[in-house]
């Protein structure tokens, strides 16, 4: 098939809402306990989105963890030992702003408000926020009434372990799976015989209990993190053996020295240049930048529509040395986090060492090293958001959700041409047939039109029909999602023709995702 034919041209924005509506209409998410009223922050993946959910994880998992002979992955707990959390920093600092309206109970996160009135807020302390509030005259956008003084409050969920309700049993949902990698540290070193440089991954669920959750998926209190703590001897942060690999790949950067300057808008420049320039500070880091591109457009996001912007010093964490957020063009948002790539040096295995008195250090080249670390950290949700965004078309009124085949959450559609006796054994046979190997659906009713429609939106990349010439000589057709072309193949040879066709698909252009130039 033209590969050139098989990317839609015509592409039409949809905004976050109408993409809500089309992902509960056609069952992918809905508001959590929507029966009631639902819950604000909190989503159900339906039928769809739990398909989708389960294929964007198993790769996320095999290509950064299965396919490498330095990654280990494990799988931690969500409620654990209260002091990983006071080690870690977060019950003294995981904080956001409150304000509350005097008049009416609002309440707002501070520096949500004031960037929603076109209000820059450059560093997220008490000071800043309450003098930005008085200055501009920030007032309840309900009711107008008169703003409290921002308030400190604590992202963490909470909850008590045992009957007890006392301050000896409370305990906290992790708001990140990073910190149960560094609990593991010593005994992944202990037990598996690494040696630096190495990684250990997971991916799972965390809460924040968010003042103001918004944008769809974009802003959870219950949502699924993928991250990675990639281990390197901090005099080795340049000794990347993968660098090679990368060097040429071009990126949209924003470096903070940009973003000092004034500049909005990022530079498409080589990893090279970037590391070569200081921009990013060491080799390591700008691979592990590269990678998760790699990863990212494979599964489908529009490569032209991700930025790497750099933290600038006001926002960087207390740990990092240095920060890039891999962000995603949204629709009326702009350019949104749905990855963060950090250098978070040793801070983390330290502070844990000084709170547990558990020695967190490796042998290499025969001296004691407590190593750096590289963390990407990718939010699930937001890469959804970001895949669907990417995959969204409507060409000529049709609405066509263009998966790449690897992470639709159905394959195959299996329809007989009319819901007549001969077609409908005929197709329930090759639907068998091949709901051994993909995941397939079969649908008999409606016309083949409305069929093919529903199964467009829902991202099936490969409709089989069962038609009068199939009763005749055992032939059905094969018809691409994105192009409408069909194809003849002889049952015996369909499993064997759908694996190639996915397979062309996954080895093509690897930026056929391009096509929203
Ligand atoms: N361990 C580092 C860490 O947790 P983060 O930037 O706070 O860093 C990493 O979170 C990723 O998790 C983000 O890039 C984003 O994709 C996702 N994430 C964070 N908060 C989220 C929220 N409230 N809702 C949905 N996703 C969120």
């Amino acid at each position: 098939m033209d590969t050139e034919k098989a990317e839609i041209k015509t592409v039409q924005k949809i905004t976050i809402q109408e993409l809500a509506s089309f992902c509960a209409r056609l069952g992918f998410f809905y508001p959590s306990g929507r029966i009631y009223g639902g819950l604000s922050g909190f989503y159900d993946y339906g039928p769809l989105g739990a398909e989708l959910r389960r294929e964007i994880l198993n790769d996320w998992w095999w290509y950064f963890v299965e396919r490498r002979d330095d990654i280990l992955g494990i799988h931690g707990s969500i409620i654990t030992h209260p002091q990983t959390w006071v080690a870690s920093g977060h019950v003294d600092s995981f904080i956001d702003f409150i304000v509350t309206c005097k008049r009416c109970g609002a309440e707002y996160r501070a520096d949500h408000l004031l960037e929603d009135m076109g209000i820059a807020v450059p560093e997220l302390t008490l000071e800043t926020l309450s003098k930005l509030i008085e200055d501009y005259g920030v007032r309840c956008p309900k009711c107008r009434g008169e703003l409290g003084n921002p308030t400190p409050f604590n992202l963490m969920f909470t909850t008590y372990v045992g009957p007890k309700k006392t301050a000896a049993s409370l305990a906290y949902l992790r708001p990140e799976t990073a910190q149960l990698i560094f609990t593991n540290f010593r005994n992944i070193i202990m037990t598996m015989g690494v040696k630096l440089p190495f990684g250990i991954a997971q991916y799972g669920k965390a809460f924040r209990n968010e003042i103001s959750p918004r944008g769809f998926l974009f802003r959870l209190r219950e949502f699924e993190q993928m991250e990675i703590e990639y281990f390197v001897n901090p005099e080795k942060l340049d000794d990347c053996s993968f660098y090679d690999e990368v060097k040429g790949m071009e990126i949209n950067l924003l470096s903070a020295e940009m973003q000092e300057k004034g500049e909005k808008e990022g530079r498409w420049i080589t990893i090279e240049e970037a590391v070569d320039k200081g921009l990013i500070g060491y080799k390591w880091h700008a691979y592990w930048i590269a990678e998760s591109l790699r990863w990212l457009r494979k599964i489908g996001i529009n490569y032209r529509k991700l930025r790497v912007r750099e933290h600038v010093k006001t926002e960087l964490a207390h740990y990092a040395v240095q920060t890039f957020d891999v962000e995603f063009l949204f629709p009326q948002a702009g350019w949104k986090e749905i990855e963060g790539i950090s250098n978070r040096s040793d801070y983390d295995l330290k502070k844990h060492q000084e709170y547990s008195g558990a020695e967190m250090y490796i042998y290499d080249d025969g001296k004691k090293v407590i190593p750096y670390v590289i963390e990407p950290s990718f939010g699930l949700e937001r890469i959804i958001l970001a895949v669907l965004f990417s995959a969204y078309n409507e060409v000529k009124g049709r609405k066509v959700l263009s998966l790449h085949p690897k992470i639709a959450p159905i394959k195959v559609g299996v329809f007989p041409l009319v819901s007549k006796s001969g077609f409908i054994e005929k197709a329930k046979k090759i639907y068998d047939m091949l709901k051994e190997d993909f995941k397939v659906i079969y649908e008999a009713k409606d016309s083949i039109g409305r069929r093919y429609a529903r199964a467009d939106e829902r991202g099936v990349p490969l409709c089989i029909t069962i038609d009068g010439q199939t009763l005749n000589d055992d032939t059905v057709t094969i018809r691409f999602r994105d192009t409408r072309e069909q194809i003849r193949v002889h049952i015996s040879d369909l499993k064997e023709k759908i694996r190639a066709i996915f397979r062309e698909w996954s080895n093509k252009n690897p930026q056929w995702c391009l096509h929203d130039k």
